[in-house]
């Protein structure tokens, strides 16, 4: 557009919002110039990172729990989209999953800052001003999981046949598999961790759970007219499938044997779990688009 069509364009612009153009113009004469540190909020990003003592390595530790909110949140952007109400067609339910996939990947490969990246012996120390506080507790995890699959797929293993279909949407909370993590199954009690998890975050994933009950990504796929359910819809859905529910799942969880095995004896996780064990994707079997998998890939779902 040249000089002239913009002052055009600009003045239609301000007329239909009954607003005098002279104003705007002023204030652009006067308006400084944008900068990189104003528009990324450098000073406020920097600003976020308050470790509890003093141990160099618990910055790492925080900074890189603040990556990956971030990456997730990056994943909730793109799936929020997929799952919009209307317009969704094969090749851009493809582009937003490549997408969420693409940052999943990098939340995947980049852990090695945890696994290799710190001190053990410091580890050790700083963990203990953690308690009960546990990445367990991230609600950016849960939701993605609501954004792409029906509910039962998130159910304990042991449940899931018997809830399949169900709509019993508090039934199924119940079973959810991460209550695996936080109750103590002699007592039934469940853990501090879990409480504070649930206390702040169960309404959110009820309105989430309802919300897309019918339109997660799997349900949106399902609505495709079949020629837009494409090959490469279907290996792109189930690669993103594995790197969320098992790539990511398997590199945390060497993490947090390189850590929690250290030394002579095994630790207790901060958030209370029997970790080796819930931690295994293979134990979970958790997973977004069953109905893609082979038998042979349901079957090694999760293994090493
Ligand atoms: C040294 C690094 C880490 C160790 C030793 C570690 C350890 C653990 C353990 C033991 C659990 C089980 C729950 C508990 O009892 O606390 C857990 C859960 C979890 N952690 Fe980490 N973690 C580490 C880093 C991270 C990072 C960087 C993230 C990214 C946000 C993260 C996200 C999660 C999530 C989402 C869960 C729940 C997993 C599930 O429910 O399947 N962790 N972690």
């Amino acid at each position: 557009m040249n000089k002239e069509e913009l002052i055009i364009k600009l003045e239609e612009k301000y007329a239909a919002e009954g607003q005098p153009i002279e104003a705007y113009l002023e204030g652009l004469l006067h308006a400084k110039a944008i900068n990189y540190w104003d528009y990324i909020q450098v000073d406020a990003l920097f600003s976020l990172q308050k470790p509890r003592t003093n141990f160099p390595d618990e910055v790492i530790f925080l900074m890189y729990h603040q990556v990956t909110e971030l990456l997730l949140k990056l994943v909730t952007h793109e799936l929020e989209q997929a799952t919009a109400e209307e317009g969704i067609t094969g090749p851009i339910l493809l582009e937003k999953i490549t997408r969420a996939k693409r940052y999943t990947e990098v939340a995947q490969m980049s852990f090695d800052v945890m696994r290799e990246g710190m001190d053990p012996e410091q580890y050790g120390q700083f963990r203990h001003t953690l308690t009960p506080a546990s990445g367990f507790q991230s609600a950016t995890f849960r939701e993605i999981e609501f954004y792409c699959t029906d509910m039962w797929n998130l159910v304990m293993n042991r449940k899931k046949e018997e809830l399949k279909g169900s709509g019993d949407q508090e039934e199924m909370f119940k079973w959810i598999y991460w209550q695996m993590a936080g109750v103590d199954h002699k007592t039934g009690k469940k853990s501090l961790t879990l409480r504070q998890f649930e206390e702040k975050y169960m309404k959110t994933f009820r309105k989430l759970a309802n919300r897309y009950q019918k339109r997660n990504l799997w349900q949106q796929y399902l609505a495709l007219p079949e020629a837009e359910k494409t090959s490469e819809l279907m290996s792109m859905m189930k690669e993103f499938d594995h790197v969320f529910n098992v790539k990511w799942p398997l590199v945390h969880l060497r993490t947090a044997e390189h850590y929690l095995e250290h030394g002579k004896e095994v630790k207790a996780a901060t958030g209370g779990s029997e970790w080796k064990k819930y931690l295994h994707p293979s134990y979970q079997r958790r997973m977004f688009f069953p109905e893609l998998l082979t038998e042979q890939e349901l079957e090694n779902w999760g293994k090493d």
